[in-house]
């Protein structure tokens, strides 16, 4: 009798505390030092995803580079300058002479625009006088449209 209670006793320990390692636990130490470490290792993946494919968009953009600059100052070269172009409507930058094409279109652009105007701009903007820089890969568009929301934030 005194052993099954005992045996009893032991069994509602082990329920509760793991009987007979109350005094190591390694389960639980190790849990505590994970935490106590802080979030070193807690990536913020989304954010670094971001981060990396506006790199790869500055690299994609050296096909744009030959005409079009994202200075903040604004100056245009052969194409108009870039800086801050999403939000903005086409056609709109001052001092640059654009096509009626591009200038009489109703666009304001936006990822959506972009996509499709860099996807193949004659398709997209009969008459306009890009000559160059149609991106068709659609990686290295969104990378490219990423650098340029990245430009004038
Ligand atoms: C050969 C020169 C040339 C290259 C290369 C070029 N562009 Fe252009 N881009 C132009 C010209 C010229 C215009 C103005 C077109 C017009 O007015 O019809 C233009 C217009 C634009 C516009 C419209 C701007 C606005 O204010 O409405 C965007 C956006 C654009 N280019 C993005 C790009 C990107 C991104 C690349 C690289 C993938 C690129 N371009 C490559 C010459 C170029």
């Amino acid at each position: 009798m005194r052993n099954k209670a005992l045996i009893a006793v032991c069994m509602l320990t082990v329920m509760i505390t793991a009987c007979g390692s109350s005094e190591e636990p390694p389960q639980v130490v190790e849990q505590i030092v994970v935490r106590e470490r802080g979030t070193p290792e807690v990536v913020d993946v989304a954010a670094s995803d971001a981060v990396s494919r506006v790199s790869l968009g500055e690299d994609a953009f050296q096909a744009c580079t030959g005409c079009h600059s994202v200075d903040a100052d604004g100056r245009s070269a052969a194409g108009p300058n870039l800086y801050g172009v999403i939000g903005r409507k086409a056609g709109s930058l001052e001092g640059y002479s654009f096509s009626d094409a591009v200038s009489s279109s109703d666009i304001t652009w936006d990822e959506a625009s972009l996509d499709g105007f860099l996807a193949d701009p004659a398709t997209y903007l009969p008459g306009n006088e890009m000559l160059a820089g149609a991106v068709p890969d659609d990686e290295a568009r969104a990378a490219i449209i990423a650098y340029l929301a990245a430009q004038g934030e």
